[in-house]
């Protein structure tokens, strides 16, 4: 009995110095002292049958294995432990000084940055922005702006008709009525948004673009502030430098009418191939509210004068930043709109 005490010792040791893992420890605990097959039971089991002057020899002897056993497996569990947790920690270390994940940060698209660029320069003046459908009856979009049914330009713009009497507004002129109903002179107002046309896409032309159109109304309003506040506002968009020119023009709801030109930014006037050489880039329609439009929103031609002004607002973008086609504002190309 003392000779198998010996030789399960000796094999305990030898076997105990190869464990480096938590299952082979498992395993080795199980081959010793697992309750119904482990070696050093058995050996308590032999220990029952042994004759009685043996006794306090062999049970000291095995008593001692067993906890030389269970104390070398507990340390051996312990040194395991602290090296699987030494691994962690220096596997998953965090390093603070590495850069974060830049977060991506949005911004306002170009057109209303331009938007809020024109409103401000016109708030300044002491103009308020109204707003009006995107839906808009013949009658507002058409009619009460002076061109009558069956006439040429309603024609000229390509009009997507909703309904016979409904259509997707082609300017935002048709605001200026609907304002010039609601409110009574005097009125200084501007109103921004998309409008529509049948236009095919090209590098100037989209079947949806935006506008704003402005009004002033008063007594006593006359050419030279309708110029003035142009000029005004063109030097305050692109720079100071910038000279403005009236051209003698024709739409229904003004008379006289006027395309505006700034002088070529690319050139400063001298002629290129922006303003195909004439040293000009028309920007904007306008003109003295034609007294016909006052009579559809019952205000006194006699009393009252007032200009309007139409300007593209892509048209506006396009240029101050040189952009060269206005495809590019709708494409919503992140290379292209994360340049503003
Ligand atoms: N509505 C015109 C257009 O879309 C632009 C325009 C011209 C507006 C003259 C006006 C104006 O208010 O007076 O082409």
């Amino acid at each position: 009995m003392l000779k198998e005490i010996d030789a399960i010792k000796k094999s305990f040791e030898a076997e105990s110095k190869q464990i480096d893992s938590i299952d082979q420890l498992t395993s080795i605990r199980d081959k010793y002292l697992s309750r119904k097959r482990g070696l050093l039971t058995q050996l308590w089991k032999e220990f029952q049958g042994i004759p009685a002057e043996q006794r306090s020899e062999v049970g000291r002897r095995l008593g001692q294995l067993k906890i030389e056993v269970e104390d070398r497996l507990e340390r051996m569990k312990d040194e395991l432990d602290r090296q699987q947790l030494n691994a962690r920690i220096t596997s998953e270390t965090v390093d603070f000084t590495l850069p974060g994940n830049r977060r991506a940060v949005g911004h306002l698209h170009p057109v209303t940055q331009v938007r809020h660029q024109i409103e401000d320069i016109f708030c300044a003046m002491g103009y308020s922005i109204e707003d009006g459908p995107e839906i808009e009856t013949t009658y507002y979009n058409f009619e009460a702006l002076n061109i009558p049914e069956h006439h040429p330009a309603r024609d000229a713009q390509d009009t997507f008709y909703v309904s016979d009497s409904l259509v997707l507004r082609t300017h935002t002129s048709p605001v200026q009525i609907r304002t010039m109903e609601r409110q009574k002179p005097p009125l200084r107002i501007i109103c921004p948004g998309r409008c529509y046309r049948g236009d095919n896409p090209d590098a100037t032309h989209s079947p949806v673009f935006h506008q704003i159109e402005g009004l002033a109304v008063d007594e006593g309003i006359t050419f030279g502030d309708f110029k003035g506040t142009l000029e005004y506002f063109l030097k305050a968009f692109f720079s100071e430098k910038t000279r403005v020119r009236f051209r003698p023009s024709y739409f229904q709801f003004t008379e006289p009418s006027a395309e505006v030109d700034i002088s070529c930014i690319f050139c400063s006037g001298r002629g290129c191939r922006v303003c195909k050489m004439s040293g000009w880039i028309e920007v904007l329609g306008a003109g003295m509210v034609d007294p016909a439009v006052f009579a559809y929103v019952n205000y006194d031609p006699e009393k009252y004068t007032g200009f309007a002004f139409g300007v593209g607002i892509e048209r506006l973008a396009l240029i101050k930043y040189s952009v060269n086609n206005i495809q590019h504002f709708f494409e919503n190309d992140l290379r292209f709109l994360e340049q503003f």
